[in-house]
């Protein structure tokens, strides 16, 4: 049975990115337990995808059993194929046993999907329809991103330490409508016999609103700062955005509202990333913003998030915002911090258990702490180790549970 997220219920919960940051907070989705059987015994369906998805997620399935069995919480694990590792063995990517596994779990947690064999297949047999099929179906319409420096990285930024220390944003993307969805779409030859592509951006009024208010709920538990990000000057949906937010706006008086085109927004979010709290944004902008975001804090490798539906509406997805890395996998170089950060999203707001969450985050803490980086958030003076290292690095953080904040 799934559990339902309260997704407007949000409480605030102390996150470990606020150690750097104390006025900040993440908010709580918390589920109400399943009825038919013990509050502290959940269903999780593991997708672990392919390239570094399977990687990643291993290490992410000990920490989640090696900290709820810690804080008294017991799993049924159900793993399913998806994407190009489901395409080879059954001919689709998102097979209907995958999804009504899912469907019917009380959270899922996905690696990543996609790889160089499968580039060229149609659409429809690409491992990505199966992405975006899963997230349509679980009806997850509010992506979470949280983008924050930790401290032990801030050198891992592109960006100068000014500007990239104590960055701790959120961006909260509409996940299930806009030009990824929308119709018509599709290939075509215009008036001149030329061969066409098109594409449509489409929202509808409620699909604006309800994203702004799980938005302005998001920014009234941290600093009550909400950016709405659109291209109203030239696009008739993001118009329609903009009228919809500032409507909405007048129910959350305690939040400052700031509209800002996209092509700013992109620019602002390097130039001065300190300035932006809580991101609201469409579809394709908060896909392209947040990996962006992902740079300040040094590595896509660190960045987790959560994709909610509406209060009783089924199970969240939780993933790192990372793809499938390709060009490493297999080779034991991923970074399975994003994953197992979803992991932590996964406890906090799809089942509320906020201890074995905070549990996860301090024991991504104390790994750092203690010096161990994957590659690509590797600096002269830490110890290079491989995803697997890390995960056993991890496993004694989760075991010890140092809180947070503490360095050695
Ligand atoms: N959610 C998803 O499943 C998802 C998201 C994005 C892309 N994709 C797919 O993934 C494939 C590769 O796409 P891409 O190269 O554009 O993006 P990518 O995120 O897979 O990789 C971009 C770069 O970041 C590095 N990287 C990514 N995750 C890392 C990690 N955990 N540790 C260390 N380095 C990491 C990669 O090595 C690569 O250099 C494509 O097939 C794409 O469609 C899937």
């Amino acid at each position: 049975m799934a559990a339902s997220l309260q997704l407007l219920q949000f409480k605030p919960v102390r996150s470990f990115h606020s150690l750097s940051s104390p006025r900040s907070t993440y908010v709580r989705c918390s589920a109400a337990p399943p009825p038919s059987k013990s509050p502290r015994s959940y269903t999780i369906t593991l997708l672990p995808g392919d390239g570094i998805g399977p990687e990643v997620i291993s290490v992410a399935k000990d920490v989640l059993l090696l900290a709820g069995s810690l804080e008294g919480i017991k799993y049924e694990f159900r793993e399913r194929l998806m994407g190009g590792a489901a395409l080879d063995a059954t001919g689709v990517p998102l097979p209907d046993e995958t999804l009504s596994a899912a469907k019917q779990s009380d959270a899922v947690l996905l690696g990543a999907v996609g790889g160089y064999k499968w580039d060229n297949n149609e659409k429809h047999l690409k491992p990505e329809t199966a992405l975006l099929r899963l997230r349509e179906e679980l009806k997850v319409f509010a992506n979470l991103r949280p983008a924050s420096v930790f401290p032990q990285l801030v050198d891992a930024s592109t960006l100068k330490r000014e500007i990239a220390e104590g960055v701790d944003l959120m961006v909260v993307r509409e996940l299930t409508g806009g030009i990824y969805f929308g119709k018509p779409r599709g290939f075509g030859t215009n008036e001149n016999g030329e061969e066409i592509g098109f594409n449509t951006e489409l929202y509808s009024a409620p699909e604006i609103d309800r994203i702004a208010h799980a938005a302005f709920k998001i920014a009234q538990k941290r600093r009550r700062k909400l950016c709405s990000v659109d291209k109203a000057n030239v696009l008739e949906a993001s118009m329609l955005w903009r009228k919809r937010v500032l409507a909405i706006a007048q129910e959350y008086p305690d939040v400052e509202l700031s509209n800002m085109y996209v092509d700013n927004a992109s620019m602002q979010l390097i130039r001065d990333p300190k300035q932006f709290d809580t991101i609201v944004t469409n579809n394709i902008f908060g896909d392209i913003l947040s990996d962006e975001a992902s740079m300040i804090t040094g590595s896509i490798g660190m960045l987790p998030s959560a994709s909610l539906g509406a209060p009783a509406s089924g199970p969240g997805l939780f993933e790192p915002i990372h793809g499938s890395a390709p060009d490493i996998a297999g080779q034991d170089k991923a970074n399975p911090f994003a994953t197992v950060l979803s992991a932590a999203m996964l406890l906090r707001y799809g089942l509320g258990e906020e201890k074995a969450a905070q549990r996860i985050e301090n024991a991504v803490l104390d790994t750092l702490n203690r010096g161990f980086r994957t590659g690509d958030i590797y600096s002269a003076g830490t110890k290079l180790v491989g995803c697997k290292e890390v995960g056993e690095e991890l496993m004694k953080s989760v075991e010890s549970n140092v809180p947070a904040g503490a360095t050695v």
